[in-house]
């Protein structure tokens, strides 16, 4: 994407659709193929995430995933998508300190392509994301469930149920917003949760399970299309099912998540 193109999405586009009242589609993708598709089907923001450690690579956890890979995937997304925001997770140990932060993110700008980094974690991240921001990088933050931290498949469970933990994810989000992130992934809490989150923070919330009533969702691009394995969460829906291309799948997503439709309460907690 060129910046001076006047149709690219910004950061500043993803706020104004958020002040707008208008949801945010985002989807993940790992290619270039799919990345052209997801842009002409009208997804703004392009996530690729480190889920292609269990969609591409078939691990049961995204921990094998190296910063090599995700430079790999994110320049081949780069290379299919002109206009949708693209946003590269850093693998796991890839942030452990600030100046390895600022090192790999530096490299999935230059390398990937990156238009925002986004990185797992609140309060033991926050020094990472000043390091990153200052140096002119976008940073999306992630809260809830954290599947670089899930140690065994039984971990992937609801965050933020207990005062406690939902207090914890409250905190996080302003301190992550204070710390200057451009917008916050929010996965696996419940509705309550992300509906109050997502007025209370300036910046866009974008929900996996997080309810109907955050800014934007984003799901893994293999749920939507039904072919991932194992378990399947609540929060993902087949839009696939009963449709004749992988872009009516896609199209649909979009309209459902800009109209309001999806989720609905059975994908929510
Ligand atoms: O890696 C990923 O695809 C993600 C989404 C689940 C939000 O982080």
């Amino acid at each position: 994407m060129s910046q001076s193109d006047p149709a690219a999405i910004t950061p500043d586009t993803l706020l104004a659709l958020k002040q707008n009242g208008e949801k945010i589609a985002c989807l993940t993708a790992y290619d270039a193929s799919f990345a052209r598709l997801l842009e002409a089907a009208g997804v703004e923001l392009v996530l690729v995430g480190d889920s292609l450690g269990m969609v591409l690579q078939g691990h049961d956890s995204t921990r094998p995933v190296t910063l090599e890979h995700m430079i790999y995937h994110a320049a081949a997304v780069a290379r299919g998508c002109q206009q949708a925001l693209r946003v590269v997770d850093m693998p796991w140990h890839s942030y452990d300190t600030p100046e390895q932060a600022l090192a790999s993110a530096r490299r999935l700008v230059a390398e990937g392509g990156a238009q925002l980094v986004k990185l797992e974690g609140g309060a033991a991240v926050l020094e990472q994301v000043r390091r990153i921001t200052g140096a002119g990088i976008g940073v999306c933050g992630h809260l809830g469930l954290l599947p670089q931290s899930v140690e065994s498949p039984d971990g992937y469970r609801v965050q933020g149920r207990d005062t406690e933990g939902a207090a914890t994810i409250r905190a996080d989000a302003l301190a992550l917003q204070e710390a200057g992130a451009a917008m916050l992934v929010l996965e696996c809490v419940p509705a309550t949760l992300g509906a109050e989150l997502s007025r209370a923070l300036r910046i866009p919330v974008i929900g996996i399970g997080a309810g109907v009533d955050c800014d934007g969702q984003v799901l893994v691009l293999h749920d939507l299309l039904g072919v991932s394995s194992g378990r399947r969460p609540r929060f993902v829906k087949d839009f696939l099912a009963g449709r004749g291309s992988v872009a009516e799948a896609v199209r649909a997503y979009v309209r459902e998540v800009k109209e309001g439709i999806f989720p609905g309460p059975e994908h929510g907690y």
